[in-house]
């Protein structure tokens, strides 16, 4: 057997054990902070386009035992394939969603890289590749088969390990393999032993994960995760015809170019603290992502709420929203005034008809996504 199927059979063992990430069935969402997953605002917000069709596709490409719920709400009409590696992640995923009455998903198990068989010539509008390709060693084919699965327009999320913010987990999990430590009740007897000064404790504690079961496992006893640099990364994408269309880790800059050369800045100053998470795109679908950055500038558009945030508004515009941070910045808080501002778009409106001073009081809505831009009818 090849390194590429014994890893592929660990990965698939770790998680049938470790069902990743263990949310109580319990755990709801509000609407509204699952804003950056509608489909609708996604489209608009990259093509210009209002994605009207009956067929809107969703893939989750490795979809864990709780992304679908999520997906699922921000997305209710919506057709969704949840794929993933473990039974045990979908049986929980699947129960999850039923149990919050959400049942506009498919699960099917198997392996990314073997999609195009298990799927056939569907293609996605949105595919959420989320904490997967780090985990999969030819993570190259994986790029390409997600390539092969985007519809024209397409929008990919991906987030991946990044080396600089992982180096004192991954040094973590070297020693605890070197001490043949391997159950998670060890890790723990172990961080109750360690110094307030050592740096196994620090790395515990500033890992949000490691307060659950799960979390420490998938952190310290994961069979693969490989972290990349930002070259690997970029390389990687472009071998595969994708291109960063906008990063959404904490602090990330608008601008992708821009942003790529802060991250380069950071990494040369080992001063990366976050992994990588962005929003790709096809290679081929770029002149149509930049005509419509062209065409937003010079022509009349339509200003609409995301449907996420639409649907959220309280009734009692007193009390204030602020839906949680997924871009990569804090949120602008809805308050009595932003609600009346913003309510004004329960049906879209031209830009043409909004005055200079509103136009500059949505800015901070358009940016945070809770208002989507396109294309104007003539
Ligand atoms: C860290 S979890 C992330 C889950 C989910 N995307 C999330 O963000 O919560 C990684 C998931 O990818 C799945 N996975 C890993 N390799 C895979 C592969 N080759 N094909 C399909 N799923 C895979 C695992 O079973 C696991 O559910």
């Amino acid at each position: 057997m090849d390194r590429s199927s014994t890893v592929h059979r660990a990965v698939k063992a770790h998680y049938e054990k470790h069902v990743y990430p263990r949310f109580p069935l319990l755990t709801s969402l509000r609407l509204c902070d699952t804003y950056a997953l509608n489909l609708d605002a996604l489209w608009a917000r990259f093509n210009g386009e209002r994605l009207d069709r009956h067929d809107k596709k969703i893939l989750l490409a490795g979809c864990g035992s709780f992304s679908p719920y999520p997906t699922a709400l921000a997305n209710p009409k919506a057709q969704i394939t949840a794929l993933d590696l473990s039974k045990a992640n979908l049986d929980r995923a699947k129960l999850h969603t039923w149990l919050h009455r959400r049942f506009n998903v498919d699960f099917v198990e198997g392996d990314l890289l073997g999609a195009k068989a298990l799927l056939g010539e569907r293609r996605f509008h949105f595919i959420d590749c989320y904490g997967v390709l780090h985990h999969i060693p030819d993570a190259g084919a994986a790029l390409q088969t997600l390539h092969s699965l985007l519809d024209r327009g397409a929008i990919l999320r991906l987030m991946v390990y990044s080396a600089p913010a992982r180096r004192s987990v991954q040094a973590a999990r070297t020693a605890l393999r070197i001490l043949g430590i391997a159950d998670v009740a060890q890790i723990k007897a172990l961080y109750k032993k360690a110094k307030d000064s050592s740096r196994f404790r620090g790395c515990i504690e500033s890992a949000y994960e490691a307060r659950f079961d799960w979390g420490l496992a998938d952190l310290f006893l994961h069979p693969y995760a490989k972290t990349y640099t930002l070259h690997e990364l970029l390389e990687a994408l472009q071998q595969a015809r994708l291109e960063p269309i906008q990063f959404i880790h904490p602090g990330a800059l608008p601008d992708v170019d821009a942003e790529i050369q802060r991250l380069e800045r950071l990494e040369a100053n080992n001063a990366l603290a976050s992994n990588f998470m962005l929003f790709a795109g096809r290679a081929e679908d770029s002149q149509k992502r930049l005509h419509w950055r062209q065409e937003k500038k010079d022509q009349d558009t339509l200003i609409a709420l995301n449907p996420a945030i639409q649907k959220s508004l309280p009734l009692l515009p007193f009390i204030p929203l602020k839906p949680g941070p997924k871009l990569g910045f804090e949120n602008p808080v809805i308050g009595f005034k932003a609600n009346r501002l913003l309510a004004r778009f329960k049906r879209p409106l031209r830009k043409s008809a909004l005055g200079p001073d509103r136009w500059t009081a949505i800015q901070p809505y358009l940016h945070a996504l809770f208002l989507t831009e396109t294309s104007a009818p003539p």
